[in-house]
């Protein structure tokens, strides 16, 4: 008699927004980055990946994934694969030490995925998504890893979800060794130690974005004549500047680092071949309306940041919400016309992680 119980997990993976950048790879097939970079995790209560992963030798057919209710083709997806190989051989050495555990390796695995929010439109769909999907199977098959050691398993997924397993403030250090070891997210800050971080979302497009990070990265590490000077000098002095700024709770020097390693960034995708753009002018109306903030406040009190897409993170302390908030729908509305949503107002993620 076959036994057709369903085994299943679910859990939750909060989307990161980079304050330093992750952009070049040095090894496509292990994910390995050229820099090292640093987020900021948002909170779940507005954006993030449901999953659940579920098993049974009543199962027929290949493994599945459902995303947003459309089914996705995993199985010619190489990314997806290293993370279920992995998954898989780590199950492998559970089930091998206690021979009374049901072989969950050998049944094909149903992984339905839900975003709260637009899927590929530069704001890190793939983060949360690879994060909930490596998290839920781990979960499933009661693996013993940290978010350390699943970091190193999402990276292969998508680089920038290693850093969505944890919650605060995450680095996601490129390490040097050929097998990508010590290529690792490590969060390097509670949300309680600066719980007065807000971010703003401004959704200027829920469009798919034009140039995919994967393909985007690679025409920049190839062609640009920045990117060498990015990778090798500036980021790592600006890690270095982030960490003080993030330990010390400097806002300022916070700001000024995210806003010029934004601008970097943005200056190598322009200065690849053919020149890849991702910010549009609401995008630039957006990084006016934050310098004119700053100047009336007379310091640095909101920051700016763009991914592979037009949609604008602001950065900001609770202290100067009405600030921030007011003078940015003002300005937006009076430069460009447009009368888009604007994100809310979105806490840092208050859960310090994952749901289980
Ligand atoms: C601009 O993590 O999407 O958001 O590893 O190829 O999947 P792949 O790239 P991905 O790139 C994210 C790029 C970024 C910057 C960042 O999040 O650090």
């Amino acid at each position: 008699m076959s036994d057709s119980t369903v085994y299943r997990a679910s859990t939750t993976a909060p989307v990161n927004i980079a304050v330093i950048k992750y952009w070049g790879k040095r090894d496509t097939a292990l994910n390995l980055p050229t820099n090292s970079s640093l987020s900021v995790t948002l909170s779940q209560k507005s954006l993030k990946t449901h999953t659940t992963a579920s098993c049974s030798s009543s199962y027929s057919g290949p493994d599945s994934l459902l995303l947003n209710g459309e089914p996705e083709d995993i199985q010619s997806s190489k990314r997806t694969q290293a993370c279920l190989q992995l998954l898989r051989r780590f199950r492998k050495d559970v089930e091998a030490k206690d021979s009374s555990l049901p072989k969950l390796t050998d049944m094909p695995l149903k992984l339905v995925s839900i975003n709260n929010f637009p899927t590929a439109a530069g704001l890190a769909s793939s983060a949360a998504g690879f994060a909930a999907l490596v998290r839920a199977i781990a979960n499933l098959y009661e693996l013993p890893h940290s978010p350390t050691q699943l970091s190193l398993i999402a990276r292969q997924g998508s680089g920038s979800a290693c850093r969505s397993l944890m919650g605060g403030y995450v680095a996601w250090r490129a390490g040097s060794s050929k097998d990508g070891q010590d290529s690792i997210a490590e969060e390097i800050a509670p949300v309680s130690h600066w719980p007065e971080m807000r971010a703003l979302i401004l959704v200027v497009s829920a469009d798919k974005k034009g140039v995919a990070s994967t393909a985007g990265m690679q025409t920049t590490v190839e062609t640009s004549t920045l990117f060498k000077a990015r990778a090798e000098e500036i980021v790592p002095k600006r890690m270095a500047l982030m960490e003080e700024a993030i330990q010390a709770k400097d806002f300022p020097k916070f700001a000024e680092t995210t806003m010029k390693d934004s601008n970097s960034f943005h200056a190598c995708c322009l200065d690849s071949w053919p020149p890849i753009h991702y910010l549009n002018d609401v995008s630039r109306a957006a990084m006016n309306a934050v310098e004119t903030i700053n100047r009336r406040a007379g310091e640095l009190v909101a920051a700016y940041t763009f991914d592979a897409g037009p949609n604008a993170v602001i950065y900001y302390e609770e202290k100067n919400e009405k600030l921030v908030a007011g003078v940015f729908r003002y300005v937006l509305q009076a430069v460009t016309g447009w009368d888009g949503e604007y994100g809310s107002n979105i806490p840092l993620n208050d859960r310090g992680g994952l749901e289980a």
